[in-house]
């Protein structure tokens, strides 16, 4: 597996993943995808196999001090495999090089898998946010510092 820098004509596999994984309220527009690859405060990374297909992306933004984790996505196919905890990995290395001490998160607090995800990865619910994605679907605000040694899992 290789973690790259996305480039901007890898926008239509990116949406391919996008359409999915999410429902279709859910969905990020391919705008949204190209202004993130455009982005100078922004870190797109994308995981390949072999032959070059996207098995993952993730999309991270950078202020200052904080960094955000604003979307991670994997194939279908390829979960449970450490392609998520690596393209955040590569994220929080990314974030470091640029000057954040921490990241950011929201998620769904009913998307077990992502927040099983993050909780691996060490980042805590330092808040919720009620009816963050409409009604009744609220969030968890997570953190961890940016600079944490990463658990021993990832690191296998
Ligand atoms: C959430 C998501 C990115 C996880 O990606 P992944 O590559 O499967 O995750 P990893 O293989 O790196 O998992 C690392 C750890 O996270 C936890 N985890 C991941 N998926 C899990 C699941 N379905 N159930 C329970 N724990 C899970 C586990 O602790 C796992 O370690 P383990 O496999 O050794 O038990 C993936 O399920 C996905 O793309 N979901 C749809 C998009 C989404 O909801 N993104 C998050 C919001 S933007």
């Amino acid at each position: 597996m290789i973690i790259t820098h996305a480039e901007p004509d890898q926008l239509d596999s990116i949406m391919d993943l996008e359409r999915d994984s999410f429902p279709h309220q859910e969905n990020w527009s391919a705008q949204a995808w190209s202004d993130e690859l455009s982005s100078p405060d922004s870190c797109v990374m994308v995981n390949t196999d072999a032959d070059g297909a996207i098995l993952g992306v993730a999309a991270f933004r950078c202020v200052a001090d904080m960094a955000d984790l604003n979307r991670v996505i994997v194939h279908p196919d390829a979960r449970r495999q450490g392609v998520g905890a690596r393209l955040i990995l590569a994220g929080l290395d990314w974030a470091q090089a640029s000057g954040a001490d921490r990241m950011l998160l929201e998620v769904r607090t009913d998307n077990l898998p992502a927040v099983s995800l993050y909780k691996s990865l060490g980042f805590d619910e330092i808040s919720q946010r009620r009816d963050y994605y409409g009604p009744g679907h609220d969030a968890w605000v997570m953190l961890r510092p940016v600079g944490d040694e990463i658990s021993e899992w990832a690191l296998a």
